[in-house]
């Protein structure tokens, strides 16, 4: 670890503003090579890097504390161990690798070893869900850990091996492909066909392939872009949001590294139809291993003149992309609060109106997407919109990618149609003897089943792509509370129903695990759930209550077993 000076400080900045710019947007990616660098940061980090970017201590201060990547109060380990909590690790026996690591390391979750050598965390889903128990050292990533692999990567840590063993090989995990990840398109392909056209012949086939988000909102991907086309502003912004963190999810982890091309190519269209010059792809923090070959990526795009100035030779078609790292924030996903992050501020929800298609990044017409949406707009601009549209159903066309985790004998990704059921899911991944499957995430719905011939659709059971079985012995209670937890942790803590009702459901939760729990008690508890879908100010807030209201609702005599008797 270097010591930190104001002399080596001094240094770091200059090189810091020439990298990142020395307005409010460079914060973040400023204090993650810091603390890269001297493992934490201290208050004298803190102090210059607001004086560098002239703003005031406490501000900065508010954004690194709100940020679970960002350490402030003491100097972490050379390695950090980042042990995944979130439900589908949970269910894959998370438990057993925690206590050994602790008894490997002689700490408790929390804390650093005296020779300063280990930092032992949780976090919250690392996008490694078929392959848990998964954990994270540094920006490496662990799959299908066990306790006696524990002791294994402990020694090779000790043994510097970690260190040399880079770059990592996250492995592929596709079970089954279609149209999509079929689909035999080349880099700049798709581009280069937009590039054909009329911008507004551009939307028009997006729309008429019926492209909706691929995130789980489902908004009319053409609306959008045409929205932001329509604003009238010098700059407009395109946004890749890659911070995939629903728990359950991990198809983008495999396009990012697999179908990189596609994502560019559809990012760079959108820059032409909007009329953007400028662009991010926001990466989950969690994702730190995809950074270099990502950057990398970019300089390839650039030097194939499929990036950057000029684009494919058209005349004043510039568009010109960064990659900025997310550092551990749930909310974030959010696009509001994915722009304020990319902004240098605590990723908290902006009040909409103003949309970011009119009001987005520092005020400019933005539009951002998720990494498969991009995907599929480059492939229905090589490929035709009747290729998109001809799966699916009449209001959700095409086919979708699905993160399948939990009991079941085959998880992984699957391209899909929607319009699925449930049950023919269940069929394909081998789980046809599941009690309930959680359609959507943590935020989604946990369906019995008895209603397993829904439909995965839009205007059914919607899914962003996570979904999560739960075989005939899981305890939903454990499921739910495992679901409270992570929201509790994971709100903003902007807005009164989220900041507290979600600890309020939580409690409820140990009431009933204890078998402290009324029937009025649960009643209210569903009702408290239940405001906090109206009156919460953004998505995780009007979502977080979903699994716990269909959980109490859908196994009431599973989880009212637990309390003595009724009122
Ligand atoms: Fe653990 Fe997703 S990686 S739940």
């Amino acid at each position: 670890m270097q010591a930190i000076s104001m002399e080596s400080l001094q240094k770091d900045f200059t090189e810091l503003k020439a990298k990142y710019g020395d307005d409010r947007s460079a914060l973040l990616p400023i204090l993650q090579d810091l603390q890269e660098k001297y493992r934490y940061l201290s208050d004298l980090i803190l102090q210059e890097t607001a004086h560098t970017l002239g703003l005031h201590p406490v501000e900065v201060e508010g954004v690194a504390s709100f940020y679970s990547f960002f350490k402030t109060k003491e100097q972490q380990g050379k390695y950090v161990i980042r042990l995944c909590q979130t439900i589908s690790c949970d269910l894959e026996g998370k438990a057993n690798v925690a206590r050994q690591l602790e008894n490997e390391l002689g700490i408790k979750f929390g804390e650093t070893t005296k020779d300063h050598m280990f930092t032992l965390e949780y976090t919250n889903c690392l996008g490694m869900c078929d392959q848990g128990p998964a954990m994270m050292i540094n920006d490496r990533l662990f799959a299908k850990v066990t306790p006696a692999k524990v002791s294994k990567i402990i020694a090779d840590c000790r043994n510097e091996y970690i260190k040399s063993d880079f770059p990592k090989v996250v492995p592929s995990d596709v079970k089954k492909s279609g149209p999509i990840l079929e689909h035999g398109v080349i880099a700049g392909e798709g581009l280069k066909k937009a590039l054909e056209m009329k911008r507004p012949d551009i939307i028009y086939h997006i729309r008429q392939s019926g492209l909706k988000g691929r995130g789980g909102a489902g908004f009319p991907t053409s609306i959008k872009w045409q929205l932001a086309a329509a604003a009238k502003d010098e700059q407009k912004y395109v946004v890749c949001n890659a911070d995939e963190g629903e728990p359950g999810t991990f198809k983008d982890r495999y396009l990012l590294f697999n179908h990189t091309d596609m994502l560019l190519d559809g990012m760079t269209i959108a820059a032409y139809v909007l009329g953007a010059t400028k662009g991010f792809i926001y990466l989950r923090g969690e994702y730190l291993y995809m950074k270099k070959f990502l950057e990398e990526k970019l300089q390839e795009r650039k030097q194939m003149g499929l990036l950057g100035d000029n684009i494919l030779g058209k005349e004043g078609f510039n568009f010109h992309l960064q990659l900025r790292m997310g550092a551990g924030a749930y909310v974030c996903g959010e696009e509001t609060a994915l722009i304020e992050s990319l902004e240098g501020e605590r990723g908290e929800p902006r009040n909409r109106p103003p949309f970011p298609v009119d009001t987005g990044f520092q005020g400019h017409p933005t539009a951002v997407n998720n990494v498969e949406t991009f995907i599929d707009a480059a492939l229905i601009c090589a490929k035709g919109h009747e290729w998109f549209s001809e799966h699916g159903t009449e209001q959700s066309k095409g086919t979708k990618l699905f993160s399948i985790s939990g009991h079941c004998d085959n998880p992984g990704i699957y391209e899909l149609p929607y319009g699925i059921t449930i049950r023919e899911m269940l069929k394909e991944v081998g789980g046809e003897d599941a009690k309930a499957v959680q359609v959507g995430g943590a935020s989604g719905q946990c369906i019995p089943a008895k209603d397993f011939d829904r439909a995965i659709a839009y205007e059914d059971a919607s899914s962003g792509g996570s979904i999560i079985v739960f075989g005939p012995n899981t305890d939903m209670l454990k499921v739910a509370k495992n679901f409270m937890e992570f929201f509790t942790e994971e709100s903003c803590g902007q807005c009164t129903p989220c900041r507290d009702g979600n600890p309020k459901l939580l409690e409820g939760i140990h009431k009933l695990e204890k078998g402290r729990c009324s029937y009025s008690y649960l009643k209210e508890l569903i009702n408290l759930g239940e405001t906090m879908q109206i009156a919460s100010k953004c998505g995780l807030g009007q979502s977080s209550a979903n699994a716990f209201i269909s959980i109490m609702t859908n196994f009431q005599s599973e989880v009212l077993g637990r309390v003595p008797e009724k009122e």
